[in-house]
């Protein structure tokens, strides 16, 4: 079966959501989503969206908090569009009717996140991911220009050209469909799955990257991965993520002893950017050979749990007392920084492709994101792209990067090993890597993703195989690229090359899939 539009979205997260409420208006929409509409990264956000929206607030200081997290890898420009144009997009949210917290005076009530100097995060309680998805789909959905599918997983873009004019969907019943557009949006979020532990839900594998490379789309900066620090470790209980907000109100990370340890390894303490704090967490554990714990005993129990309501109810599930109770918290995957290379409206290195969200490399992350600047950059980078897509078309305007070879490592006697893709992730390209495990690692991911491209080239295939390769595909990338960078910033941590190196490393560095014709 063809369909024909005027524009895909790949992606019913926040990105994709706010470029369907301004594409819709300017012609047919198709907006794919690979499981339910509702099931995003987006939907699980917690803390919230960062804006520089009080009083002792700026534009500027937004900005300077932002390169400071993102360890000397920020692009300025790229961070001056996000917090100048932040404002008023999370204004327009407001107006739609994005149920925000709100202070006694009726402002948005700003909350505190590690690595910011003042409170500008702005959330509904511990779920305000859900908050913001549940208003942008209900203005869409009101639209007769759009058209939804879901459980209907995007599989390969299609290329006329060196132009992308769709793309193919394996849909829920094992139907194939080939969508032709004027340009395709890529806002398929993030990698989690690519690692064991992970903050990020199923559905995020990777696809849209995987996709993207396999297409011939310029990709970078994929070593740096945020691993987020307090993660809900309880054996036999899922992973649940405690909000860094819970530490902005005065959570504290604690030592098997009680001791609040985070002073000793930074100064900021606990509100330390992510990369020191979950490094920190690490070194602790296993100075003291003991778990990490969150505290919130000195605070008010009602009160952190009217706050926190999610939180509690998943510690309550997993035997614990949110408010009471000393938390077992560990690092895992929760964040992809770099990813398709995208200008500052959304082109991508091939024409009639945008991307937006985790999916993009906008370079306002750098090596390591500033809390709650992601949700600001789906909703903030969704609505320039979307205008983008709508102008008569021209090339973008990316930025300068250092080309690396595709081609994985050579290791002597490099086999394929039979755990898991994130299994090996997780212990060869987690939170501390050197080249002894990812030289292996990278070149076994590299010859297993290409086996299994070649089988779907060959004889197609199911979901399940396409997500494998995706996952293989993205590990494979993840692992080359940290292999080359040997030095240690923001995310990438490298216990060869313990040192951030400026002068060798201040660069980005990434790829093209030169061999397209593969799927
Ligand atoms: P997503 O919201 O992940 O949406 C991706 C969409 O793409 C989905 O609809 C999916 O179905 C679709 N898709 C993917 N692949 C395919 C395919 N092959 N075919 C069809 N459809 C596909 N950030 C913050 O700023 N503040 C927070 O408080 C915060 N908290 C977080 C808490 C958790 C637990 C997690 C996991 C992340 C959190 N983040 C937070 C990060 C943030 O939520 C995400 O980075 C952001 O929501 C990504 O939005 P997106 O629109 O790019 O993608
Ligand atoms: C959190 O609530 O800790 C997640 C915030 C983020 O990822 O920005």
């Amino acid at each position: 079966m063809d369909v024909r539009t005027d524009y895909v979205i790949i992606g019913g997260g926040i990105a994709g959501l706010r470029a369907a409420t301004d594409l819709v208006t300017r012609g047919q929409v198709l907006l794919l989503t690979k499981a339910g509409s509702t099931e995003s990264n987006t939907g699980y956000a917690q803390g919230g969206i960062a804006a520089a929206m009080g009083h002792d607030d700026s534009p500027a200081l937004h900005l300077s908090d932002t390169l400071e997290a993102g360890a000397g890898l920020c692009d300025p420009d790229a961070v001056d569009v996000l917090v100048s144009e932040g404002p008023r997009y999370v204004t327009e949210l407001l107006y739609w009717g994005v149920a925000f917290d709100r202070a006694s005076d009726g402002q948005p009530a700003l909350g505190r996140e590690g690595a910011h100097s003042v409170r500008r995060v702005l959330h509904a309680r511990d779920a305000t991911g859900r908050e913001i998805a549940r208003t942008l789909w209900a203005r869409v959905a009101r639209s007769r220009s759009l058209q939804v599918f879901d459980h209907a997983l995007a599989t390969r873009l299609v290329l006329d050209g060196g132009r992308c004019t769709g793309v193919e969907v394996l849909r829920h019943d094992g139907g194939v469909v080939r969508v032709e557009a004027r340009s395709v949006l890529l806002a398929t979020g993030g990698a989690g799955q690519v690692f064991r532990e992970t903050t990020n839900p199923a559905i995020a594998t990777g696809d849209g990257l995987a996709m993207a490379w396999r297409a011939g789309a310029r990709v970078s900066d994929l070593e740096f991965v945020q691993f987020h620090p307090t993660v809900l470790h309880v054996p036999g209980a899922p992973r649940f993520l405690v909000s860094e907000a819970v530490r902005g109100e005065g959570g504290r990370l604690i030592n098997a002893d009680g001791e609040q340890f985070m002073s000793r390894y930074d100064a900021r303490g606990d509100l330390a950017p992510r990369d020191v704090v979950a490094t920190a967490m690490v070194r602790e554990a296993e100075r003291t050979g003991q778990p990490v714990f969150l505290s919130l005993a000195h605070l008010d129990a009602q009160w952190a749990g009217e706050r926190f309501p999610a939180i509690a109810e998943a510690c309550r599930k997993a035997g614990l007392d949110f408010a009471r109770d000393p938390l077992p918290v560990s690092p895992a995957a929760h964040y992809m920084c770099g990813g398709v290379d995208t200008d500052l409206s959304g082109r991508t290195s091939i024409p009639g492709l945008f991307a937006a969200g985790e999916v993009a490399c906008t370079r306002v992350h750098g090596a390591n994101r500033l809390a709650s600047n992601s949700l600001l950059e789906g909703l903030v980078f969704g609505a320039r792209a979307a205008a983008a897509m709508r102008l008569p078309e021209r090339d973008a305007h990316l930025p300068p990067f250092v080309e690396a070879p595709t081609e994985a490592p050579t290791v002597p006697g490099g086999a394929v090993i039979s755990a898991p893709v994130p299994d090996r992730m997780w212990r060869g390209a987690g939170l501390v890597r050197d080249a002894t495990m990812l030289a292996p690692l990278a070149h076994d991911l590299d010859a297993e993703a290409a086996a299994l491209e070649r089988s779907l080239d060959e004889r197609g295939g199911d979901a399940a195989r396409w997500q494998a390769a995706n996952v293989a595909r993205v590990g494979a990338l993840i692992a080359k690229a940290a292999l080359r960078r040997e030095e240690s910033r923001g995310g990438h941590r490298r216990a060869d090359f313990p040192e951030r190196d400026d002068v060798h490393w201040k660069i980005h560095v990434g790829e093209f899939c030169r061999s397209t014709t593969r799927v």
